[in-house]
């Protein structure tokens, strides 16, 4: 940048011939990219938008709360031109901090839903993720399960698998929770969970689904890409464990199914500010909502585009339309009241 300001200056003092055709050399466009996603199928979108723009993309992937420290550190030089993270509550928490700036896009509002995205643009939502009840086929019957309420249940006491409640996919959870019926009650469901669980929890959703596999417990809650992800495994073992596991939707007869976002933002200082708006714009577009969809197993944001065969499979289901916004907000309060709770 301080390079192209320097030679328009020159230009401007006469310094510089402008060169004959110099509209035909555009100066390279770039853009700089934060993301807390960490999937291999990424890859093909920023293939996909380099193509169709000539943007050159550089990629910082990192845990989202890092990322989200290095841009406050970086200040007013950062060169953050997007923030990509995989929930709301990372998202509602960079836009508290000021590192997000508000985007007006017809074409993005008229693409993601209102639920889905921030009610003044600072951020968008573009895939959705539903926080499911996972169960051993051979020990649970669906009828069995209802809500995420009941998980707190002394029926699944000892049975029940959930990774910590540190973990943002369950803050945002909680934080939907906390929307629905307040804290007091919130807590207490806290409690019956942390009563339920069959061991301290310990990794990622995927260990938990794992754990379902090997008699651990008898449900688990997880996001239902992980078990799509295993259904679609190369290895024939990954689809063994998922061969033993059936994928309820909870809350079916109510609010519907939790549905966490993955999601971007406009820096606040973006160097690339057009560019970034434009790389947003793609990422609502049919080719990347279908990368989504196809590669990660993830539900596209917009209505009415491809899903992959494997969540095809377990049908439409209703979903939580409170706000990303509301529960993103809603974070902190779930954390101190979960580990109130006893839920670590
Ligand atoms: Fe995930």
């Amino acid at each position: 940048m301080a390079l192209i300001r320097l030679a328009l200056v020159a230009v401007l003092l006469g310094l510089l011939a402008l060169p004959q055709g110099a509209a035909a050399q555009q100066p390279e466009r770039v853009l700089n990219l934060y993301t807390g996603r960490h999937y291999d199928t990424d890859q093909r979108l920023y293939d996909l938008y380099s193509a169709f723009t000539g943007v050159k993309i550089y990629v910082i992937q990192g845990d989202a709360d890092q990322l989200i420290q290095r841009m406050v550190s970086e200040g007013r030089n950062s060169p953050a031109d997007v923030l990509i993270t995989v929930d709301a509550g990372r998202l509602w928490r960079a836009e508290q901090l000021g590192l997000c700036q508000p985007v007006v896009s017809d074409y993005l509002a008229s693409r993601i839903p209102d639920h889905l995205r921030h009610p003044d643009g600072y951020w968008y939502g573009f895939t959705k993720r539903a926080r499911v009840i996972v169960y051993a086929k051979d020990r649970v019957s669906p009828s069995e399960l209802s809500t995420y309420e009941d998980l707190a249940d002394p029926k699944w006491r000892g049975r029940l698998l959930v990774r910590s409640s540190s973990n943002v996919y369950n803050l945002s959870l909680t934080g939907s929770l906390i929307a629905a019926h307040g804290e007091p009650f919130v807590e207490e469901w806290a409690r019956g969970i942390a009563r339920n669980l069959a061991r301290t929890p310990q990794g990622g959703d995927t260990d938990q689904l794992l754990a379902v596999a090997a008699g651990q417990g008898d449900v688990a809650i997880s996001n239902t890409y992980y078990v799509a992800r295993l259904l679609a495994s190369s290895n024939p073992e990954d689809r063994a464990v998922a061969e033993k596991l059936g994928v309820f939707f909870p809350n079916q007869n109510d609010r519907g199914t939790h549905v966490n976002i993955s999601g971007g933002c406009v820096a606040s200082n973006a160097p690339h500010r057009a560019e970034a708006i434009e790389f947003l714009e793609f990422l609502a577009s049919d080719g990347a909502q279908a990368i989504f969809a196809l590669g990660n197993h993830e539900y596209p944001v917009v209505a009415g585009q491809a899903l992959s065969p494997i969540i095809e499979q377990w049908g439409p289901f209703r979903e939580d339309t409170i706000s990303a916004a509301v529960f993103g907000a809603n974070n902190p309060r779930a954390l101190l009241l979960m580990n109130r709770a006893g839920w670590r």
